[in-house]
C-alpha cells in the first residue's frame, strides 16, 4: 500500500471545522444548531460587486495576469491610500485568499526547518500553512489577563535563533479581538529591524475596530520597506469568503518577484472574482459604518451575557468578530462535542471552536473556546444562555 507523507500526516484538522461530523449529525437528529465557531459573516454582500458579475459580457472566462488584472491593482492601491497606506499596484499580488497570500509569503521567504515567532492564541490555520511550507511555528504566549495585548519584546527577543526569519501578528486579532497599538507595532518594527528579520502583519479585518480606535497597518510604520509583508483579503471586508480573493503586499521587490513566482505556478486568481473584487471598492461608506455599528452591538451583548455566567472569563475585543472565553471546563473539545451530541435547551444548541487549536503550545488553551459573533444580537442571547444552561450540568 502506497503510504502518506509525513507533511500530510503531520497537517492539523481545523479546530473550527473539525466538529462539523458530529453537528451534521445533529442536525440530522433534529437539533437547531447556532454557529459560532466559524468567521462566515451573515452580513450582505455589497449589491454593486455581485451586480458587476451579472453585468459582466463574457464570453471567454479567461486566466487573468499571474499578478492579478493591472486595472484591480491600481484600484486596489487607491483604496489602501485612503487608509494611509501608500503602495503601488506593482507592490500587490493579488491572490486566491488571503489564505494563498500566506502561504506565497512563507513560501517566499523561509525554507525548510526555519522558524516563524508569532504570538498566540493565532489563526489555526497559520499551523497549517507552516506545515505546509515545512517551517516551525515558535508561540510567544499573550494572555487573556492582558486582554492578548502583545507579549513583553523581551519575550520575542528571546526566542529569535539563527532559524528565525520573520514573525506574523494578525492585526487585529483572529481569534483574540486584539488590536495592536502604534506603540506595539514600532517595538515589534525596531526588532524585526535589529535582528534582519521579515515582519508579516495579517491585516484582513483592518476595517473592524471599533471603540474610535484606528488601526495603524505595518505599511504605514517608515523604515520597515524591505521588512514588511501584509496579507489582505475581501473575504471579511465585503463579506465575500465564497469570491476567494485576497493579496499579499511588500515594497520589497525581491519578495514581490519571488512570490510572483509561485504566483505563475498556480497561473492566476479567479477572474470572476475580481470582477467582484474591483466593484466591491466602489462600497460606500455608509455600508462599512452600519456593518460596524451591529458588530459593536453584537460584541457588547456578547461580552454583557458571557460576563453574567459563574467562572467564564472573557477579553473584550477591539477588533475583528471573534472573541476568546475561558470556561470552568478542563477539556473544551470534550465540552464542545458534548454539546452537539448530547445537549439542546429546546431542540437548540451551539457550536463553538475550541480553543487549543489557536495554539502551538500543547496542553494550553484546553478550557477556552473561540465565539464567532456572526450572528444577529436575538441569536447571541439565545446561544450564550444555551452555554450557561449546558455549564451548569456538564460534567467533566
Ligand atoms: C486572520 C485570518 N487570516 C486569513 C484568513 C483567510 O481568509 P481568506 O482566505 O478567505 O481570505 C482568515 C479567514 O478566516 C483569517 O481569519
Amino acid at each position: 500500500m502506497p503510504t502518506i507523507s509525513k507533511k500530510g500526516q503531520q497537517m492539523p484538522q481545523s479546530p473550527i471545522r473539525k466538529l462539523v461530523p458530529f453537528a451534521e449529525q445533529a442536525v440530522k437528529n433534529g437539533k437547531s444548531i447556532y454557529y459560532l465557531n466559524i468567521g462566515q459573516p451573515d452580513i450582505k454582500t455589497p449589491e454593486i460587486a455581485l451586480q458587476a458579475v451579472k453585468d459582466s459580457n463574457i464570453d471567454v472566462l479567461a486566466y487573468s495576469r499571474s499578478e492579478g488584472s493591472e486595472n484591480y491593482r491600481k484600484k486596489i492601491s487607491g483604496y489602501y491610500k485612503t487608509h494611509n497606506i501608500s503602495v503601488n499596484h506593482d507592490d500587490i499580488i493579488v491572490t486566491t485568499g488571503g489564505s494563498e497570500a500566506l502561504l506565497f509569503a512563507f513560501g517566499s521567504i523561509m525554507d525548510v526547518d526555519d522558524e516563524i515567532i508569532i504570538p498566540e492564541p493565532f489563526y489555526a490555520n497559520y499551523n497549517g500553512f507552516s506545515t505546509a511550507s515545512g517551517v516551525k511555528v515558535v508561540p510567544v504566549i499573550s494572555k487573556i489577563e492582558d486582554n492578548f495585548a502583545l507579549p513583553p519584546i523581551e519575550e520575542f527577543e528571546k526566542l529569535i535563533s539563527p532559524k528565525t526569519k520573520s514573525i506574523l501578528i494578525c492585526n487585529p486579532g483572529n481569534p483574540t479581538g486584539y488590536l495592536y497599538s502604534k506603540e506595539e507595532i514600532k517595538k515589534l518594527a525596531a526588532i524585526v529591524k535589529k535582528h534582519d528579520l521579515f515582519l508579516i502583519a495579517d491585516e484582513v479585518y483592518r476595517e473592524f475596530v471599533y471603540d474610535g480606535n484606528t488601526h495603524y497597518s505595518i505599511m504605514q510604520e517608515a523604515g520597515l520597506d524591505d521588512y514588511a509583508i501584509m496579507i489582505d483579503s475581501v473575504s471579511k471586508r465585503y463579506s465575500m469568503c465564497g469570491a476567494r480573493i485576497g493579496c499579499l503586499v511588500s515594497k520589497n521587490k525581491s519578495v514581490i518577484q519571488t512570490a510572483l513566482k509561485f504566483a505563475q505556478a498556480r497561473l492566476s486568481p479567479p477572474t470572476l472574482a475580481q470582477i467582484a473584487s474591483e466593484a466591491a471598492l466602489e462600497t460606500p461608506q455608509s455600508y462599512f459604518d452600519d456593518v460596524k455599528e451591529e458588530y459593536v452591538d453584537r460584541r457588547n451583548t456578547l461580552i454583557t451575557e458571557l460576563q453574567k455566567i459563574d467562572g467564564v472569563k472573557v477579553a473584550k475585543p477591539k477588533g475583528a468578530f471573534y472573541c476568546i472565553a475561558e470556561l470552568p471546563v478542563k477539556n473544551s473539545d470534550d465540552f464542545a462535542q458534548w454539546l452537539l451530541e448530547d445537549f439542546n435547551v429546546n431542540g437548540e444548541t451551539v457550536m463553538v471552536a475550541p480553543a487549543a487549536g489557536f495554539y502551538s503550545t500543547p496542553g494550553v488553551g484546553l478550557n477556552q473556546i473561540r465565539i464567532a459573533y456572526v450572528l444577529k444580537k436575538e441569536s447571541l442571547i439565545k446561544a450564550v444562555n444555551i452555554l450557561k444552561e449546558a455549564l451548569k450540568v456538564y460534567k467533566d
